[in-house]
């Protein structure tokens, strides 16, 4: 039980990623407004750089507090923090090629892709934070698990707050 809620507390920096460009992206498309070779957008208006960057630099921030509340778990602030922006990073690297393969399979933005969209981002993240901090094989199965209920949770939420256009 104690090992699941250390896993929860591990992966946070990539939710807080995943979750923060709604209320801090817009602007200049990643992309650059560009095509790719079957015509349709690289990435799309949904991934912008704002987003990319004041996710990355939110979920590093997380990990900073993390550090102040359980430093035992990370040993030094610098772990705490190269790790959170693994996570951070490969959360929203993770969600770029998530949209590279939704725009090639011609899914506008925004449209849903069940299982892409929920773990796309997670397996995306545990793998850059792998040289960093590892997980055991049962608390990836964990977060595998419980990461498309917070997702849908989270966009929700979002939703209701009138943050998001679609409540997934
Ligand atoms: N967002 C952003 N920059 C990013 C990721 C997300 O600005 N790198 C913002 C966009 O406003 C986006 C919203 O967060 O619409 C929700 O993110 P997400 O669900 O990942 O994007 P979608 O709009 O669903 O686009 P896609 O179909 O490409 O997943
Ligand atoms: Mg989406």
């Amino acid at each position: 039980m104690k090992s699941l809620l250390w896993a929860f507390w591990y992966i946070l920096p990539a939710y807080f990623a995943n979750a923060s460009p709604v209320l801090v992206g817009g602007g200049k498309p990643i992309d650059g407004g560009k095509t790719w070779k079957d015509g349709r957008r690289i990435l799309g208006d949904g991934k912008t750089w704002r987003g990319f960057i004041g996710g990355v630099a939110i979920g590093t921030a997380v990990g900073a507090i993390q550090y102040f509340v359980t430093p035992h778990f990370y040993g030094s602030a610098n772990t705490a923090i190269l790790l959170a922006f693994a996570l951070s990073f490969g959360a929203l690297f993770g969600d770029l090629v998530g949209s590279f393969f939704k725009r090639r399979a011609n899914l506008p933005r925004g449209h849903p892709a069940i299982g892409l969209d929920q773990l796309g981002f997670l397996i995306s993240a545990l793998a850059f934070a792998y040289p960093i901090k590892t997980l055991d094989s049962g608390q990836i199965i964990f977060l595998l698990v419980i990461s498309p209920f917070i997702h849908w949770g989270a966009n929700y939420f979002a939703y209701k707050m009138g943050w998001k256009s679609v409540p997934w």
